[in-house]
């Protein structure tokens, strides 16, 4: 099989004078199942389309394994169709006239292939998608998740080395979001393809992918695997938008490894045994909300604000150092508003943050003073 590996080389997208996509460099392995990840507009389709090729660069080159398909600069452009890529829109529309069976086959008829072949293949993909029973139906007598299934059927149809999907659950409720998440994966598992998958949505991102490529405002913030992305955001937007409910951001006053506020004072120390490259002035420390522990030892008072009892766990939003807090129980922990309660901070696993370029200055472990 050829090499399915992505490359973008410098690749920027302007529109007129607004930059969609900025100088982005995107290394996506062969067989890999990547995200890319970020808010409304950040320029997540626009990548997307421009490795299709359904949208032209202003500046960069791509790569799809050895082949150059796209340089602006060598005028180089290969059309769609000839870069082996499926591509899965949010709106999927099936053919209403067309059985299950007639979509799915549609893309092969086109491609002259022989009726035994296509019902070998037709059968494969609705075996491998439990589509099986449907095969004689419209798109209207099936559930929203079975059409799904069936546009995806329909895209793998042709065998595409690459398969670029945007947002393609966004319009299906919560269970079956969650059901199709494990489709895809199994599917990514069997079919040895390149997944480029887009969402904005970082629970599915992080359940789903080998690498994230976070984007904000045309730039790509930061590209890692979904825990290194949770355990050392680069910046504060990035700790800011994985993780739910979100990381915490207490602002200190940083002095020689320590730092206060409110007569709370704690040690900072670099996990990796660096050193920390500023020495005073403000910063923000940020803990995970599993990471502010609720317990009789604690050594800082807080006062419960709200309690959210999930059932399986408890979401507590406290009142701490003068800062609202947001902390998780494991289990239905009843807590009335205004209660005392004591927390310890755990040690290791909190990001120190510059205060002003919200840069993050080192993984840390705290120690109360
Ligand atoms: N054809 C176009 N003409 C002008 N501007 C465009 C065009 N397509 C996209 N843009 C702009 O480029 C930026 C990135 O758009 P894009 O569709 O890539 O965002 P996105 O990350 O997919 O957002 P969403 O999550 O809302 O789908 C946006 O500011 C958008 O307005
Ligand atoms: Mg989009």
């Amino acid at each position: 099989m050829a090499d399915n590996s992505i490359r973008l080389i410098n690749v920027t997208k302007r529109f007129g004078k607004s930059v969609a996509v900025d100088h982005l460099n995107l290394e996506i392995p062969a067989n890999s199942f990547i995200s890319l990840l970020g808010p409304s507009g950040c320029g997540k389709t626009t990548t997307l389309r421009m490795i299709a090729g359904l949208e032209t660069p202003t500046e960069g080159e791509i790569w799809i394994g050895d082949k150059l398909v796209f340089s602006a600069e060598k005028g180089i452009d290969v059309p769609p169709n000839n870069r082996g890529i499926g591509f899965l829109f949010q709106n999927y529309a099936l053919w209403p006239h067309m059985t299950v069976y007639k979509n799915i086959a549609f893309g092969l008829e086109n491609m002259k292939w022989k009726k035994a072949d296509i019902d070998k293949k037709v059968n494969e993909l609705c075996e491998l998608l439990q589509l099986s029973t449907y095969l004689d139906r419209y798109p209207s007598e099936l559930s929203g998740g079975q059409q799904q299934r069936v546009a995806i059927a329909r895209t793998l149809a042709t065998s595409p080395q690459i398969l670029l999907m945007d947002e393609p659950l966004s319009n299906l409720d919560a269970k079956l979001r969650l059901e199709m998440r494990t489709e895809l994966k199994r599917l990514h598992g069997t079919t040895n393809a390149t997944f480029v998958y887009v969402t904005h949505d970082q629970m599915e991102a992080m359940a789903l992918s080998t690498n994230v490529c976070l984007m904000n405002m045309a730039v790509m913030q930061q590209y890692a695997p979904p825990l290194k992305l949770y355990a050392e955001p680069v910046n504060m937007f990035v700790a800011d938008f994985v993780g739910n409910p979100s990381m915490n951001f207490v602002e200190f006053d940083l002095k020689d490894q320590v730092v206060s506020r409110n007569g709370v004072r704690l040690g900072v120390t670099p996990v990796n045994g660096g050193k920390l490259l500023k020495k005073e002035g403000k910063v923000v420390l940020g803990v995970r909300p599993e990471n502010v522990k609720v317990s009789a030892e604690g050594e800082i008072s807080a006062k419960v604000i709200s309690s959210f009892p999930y059932g399986m766990e408890t979401t507590l939003v406290i009142e701490c150092m003068g800062s609202d807090m947001r902390t998780v129980v494991f289990g239905s922990v009843d807590y009335r508003t205004g209660e005392e309660i004591r927390i310890s901070l755990c040690h290791e696993k909190a990001c120190l943050f510059d205060g002003e370029t919200k840069e993050l200055l080192s993984v840390v472990e705290t120690k109360i003073l």
